[in-house]
């Protein structure tokens, strides 16, 4: 799978302003899993590598349980934003380096004592990637892949605002971009199975799936609804051209239809964690 580097062009400056934010107790929830193992845990000392950090999501909020955090991306805009997230929360204890998943074996040598990757491995090159991952784990470190999970959760009582009207905001997006997922110049990754099918063919085996609440208070307006769009792969800012502007629009008009405040009621899921281990001791 070779990567395209359109693929979130234009999305990095939406990024942080539309897109919800991780479980408020992802640290703790980490923390507890990765203390299960025989390992030190997460104690603040030993290094993470967070894989597809975009604009630092997952790498800015875990960073200060290590002794230095590592967030790896292909795209530049996405790790711009990243730095300047960790300047707006004063983390310093980081570093950021452009490359994608498959080539971070070369530049990056391990050991690290947790590899995160929130919605990333999708993107890779999946058995090849977990094979190296692995590699960089320090005896008794964890795999975590981390996303937001709606399908078959609770769903909390919210605001007393209306939910974001994603099949509405969808068929309008059908119209001006089609009906297929479109990704930079192609489609996105085709995978034929899931996550967990495909880490249960690498040395990690099945993943341990493991869910903390998600943020069941997110509040946004339309200016913020409209930027979570034009963050994802599939509805980036370069893929309706000319017609970017006339679409914005639209979605105005739709936004203030389902609600005259312009408020909407964000609710992600839960935080979603796959968690693979690799061995404290040699198998
Ligand atoms: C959906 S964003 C996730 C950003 C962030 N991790 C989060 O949880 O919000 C996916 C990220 O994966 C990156 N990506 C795409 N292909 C990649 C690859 N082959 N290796 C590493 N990262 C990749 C993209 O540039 C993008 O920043």
């Amino acid at each position: 799978m070779s990567y395209d580097a359109t693929i979130y062009a234009g999305t990095a400056q939406h990024y942080r302003f539309g897109r919800p934010r991780y479980s408020r107790e992802l640290r703790s929830t980490l923390t507890e899993l990765c203390r299960l193992d025989s390992g030190p845990g997460l104690d603040g000392t030993g290094r993470l590598l967070d894989v597809g950090c975009g604009p630092g999501s997952v790498t800015v909020p875990l960073a200060d349980l290590f002794d230095e955090a590592v967030g790896i991306d292909p795209d530049p805009d996405m790790l711009r934003e990243a730095a300047r997230f960790a300047a707006f929360e004063h983390v310093g204890n980081l570093r950021w380096l452009q490359t994608t998943a498959e080539d971070a074996v070369r530049l990056e040598p391990g050991p690290f004592r947790l590899i995160t990757f929130g919605q990333s491995f999708w993107w890779t090159d999946r058995e090849r990637v977990a094979e190296a991952m692995y590699d960089l784990l320090e005896p008794g470190g964890c795999l975590a892949l981390i996303s937001h999970c709606a399908t078959d959760r609770p769903r909390p009582i919210g605001p007393d605002l209306p939910p974001i009207p994603h099949d509405a905001i969808k068929e309008l997006l059908r119209r001006y971009l089609g009906s297929d997922r479109r990704a930079g110049q192609g489609l996105g990754p085709q995978h034929p199975d899931s996550i967990e099918d495909a880490l249960s063919r690498t040395r990690f085996g099945r993943p341990e799936q493991h869910f903390a609440p998600g943020r069941p208070d997110i509040v946004r307006n339309s200016d913020s609804v409209i930027a979570g769009y034009l963050s994802m792969s599939s509805s980036a800012p370069h893929l309706f051209g000319p017609n970017l502007d006339h679409f914005r629009a639209a979605m105005t008009d739709l936004l203030q239809h389902h609600s005259p405040t312009a408020r909407f009621w964000d609710w992600p899921g839960d935080t979603q964690l796959l968690l693979a281990r690799k061995p404290a001791t040699p198998m």
